[in-house]
């Protein structure tokens, strides 16, 4: 007998991308369309909260619409809506909680409300048709670095996580810190490709030998006092640097980041008797990440899984993923689901 397929659409629009996707049975991504809204933030340096939701509103019907038609699917062929309504900017996930409500009461479907974060370890499975679990899992975001032990989609258990700044938000301050274009993360990784990553000592931060927690902002604070002195009235010698200075800046901070987070990552793997290693979130886009827990991985006899490229990113099919482990748990969502801008 075979199963009956299960299709379900997801939106999200935590930050600063309006997303759907249609995807079934949790990994047979069927469609997904991303807008972008980059280049509105880019003046400001970062994400602005209104800005995004108003943008949000203007793109969610027509990619909605667009996510459908490259479906092939009209709405009857859906059996549940799926929504990210925490963590995130609130202002920005009321637009897709809201418009998965509507949907779900227009068409009479079942709501489904998922955890952003939560799904980020989703999109590891959607082009990885093995089985994963037990595993250990690292999703760093523009907002989170959380270690998870999970045993499900479903069944995760946060084990570790930042206590300031995120490794993406350090990312990112760094890049304005330097004056290079929002978004920081891609930013600093293509300054730092040509620079030397053993320049500058910049300092890591492992509070202890059995710590799963993480802090960023130490690193951050020493590259503005790297490039601005001690007191913070010196010379702001950003603009005079020269593009060799900036790259080793870049490469040193970057290799600090990826030092903390694969040991920390390997030593959770160790702590939970783990074979697995799973790895997402945005920053999970950075090669120099995805190539040293490679490596660390390899050497420690561990399987590494890493989201692709294409989902590393905010985007809805993670959404959707996440939502058929739900769907099929019953685990369903009522029309007064509401943002909630932490994380749960
Ligand atoms: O998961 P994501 O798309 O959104 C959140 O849920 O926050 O992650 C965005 C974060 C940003 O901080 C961005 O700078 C970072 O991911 N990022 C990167 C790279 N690409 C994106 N960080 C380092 N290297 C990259 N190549
Ligand atoms: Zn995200």
């Amino acid at each position: 007998m075979t199963e009956k397929r299960v299709v379900i659409l997801g939106l999200e629009s935590s930050c600063d991308e309006t997303a759907a996707a249609v995807v079934a049975n949790g990994r047979q991504v069927l469609a997904s369309v991303v807008a972008s809204q980059v280049d509105l933030h880019r003046q400001f340096g970062g994400v602005v909260p209104e800005i995004a939701a108003r943008a949000h509103i203007e793109n969610i019907t027509p990619v909605l619409r667009e996510t459908l038609a490259e479906a092939k699917l009209d709405h009857n062929a859906v059996d549940a809506i799926a929504v990210a309504y925490c963590p995130g900017l609130t202002p920005a996930l009321l637009i897709s909680v809201t418009a998965a409500k509507t949907l779900a009461w227009a068409w009479g479907k079942p709501l489904i409300g998922v955890n952003h974060i939560h799904s980020h370890l989703q999109s590891v499975m959607l082009e990885h048709a093995e089985e994963v679990f037990p595993a250990v899992a690292l999703v760093v975001s523009g907002g989170h670095t959380s270690l998870y032990d999970c045993r499900s989609p479903v069944e995760l258990k946060l084990i570790g996580r930042t206590l300031d700044d995120a490794a993406g938000e350090a990312f990112d301050k760094v890049a304005m810190i330097l004056g290079l274009p929002y978004p920081g993360g891609p930013s600093v990784e293509k300054c730092g490709a040509s620079g030397d990553p053993k320049a500058i000592d910049f300092p890591r931060t492992y509070l202890g030998p059995d710590s799963l927690d993480f802090s960023f902002s130490g690193i951050k604070t020493a590259v503005l006092y790297h490039c601005r002195g001690q007191n913070m009235l010196g010379e702001n010698r950003t603009a005079s640097m020269s593009e060799r200075e900036k790259a080793d800046i870049c490469a040193s901070f970057q290799k600090a980041v990826v030092d903390v987070l694969v040991k920390k990552t390997l030593r959770a793997a160790e702590q939970c008797a783990a074979n697995t290693v799973l790895l997402g979130g945005g920053v999970a886009f950075n090669n120099c990440l995805r190539e040293r827990l490679e490596r660390a991985c390899e050497k420690a006899g561990k399987r590494l899984v890493i989201a692709s490229k294409k989902y590393c990113t905010d985007n809805a099919a993670m959404i959707a993923g996440l939502a058929y482990y739900k769907y099929i748990r019953g685990d369903f969502a009522d029309l007064t689901l509401e943002p909630v801008a932490s994380q749960k």
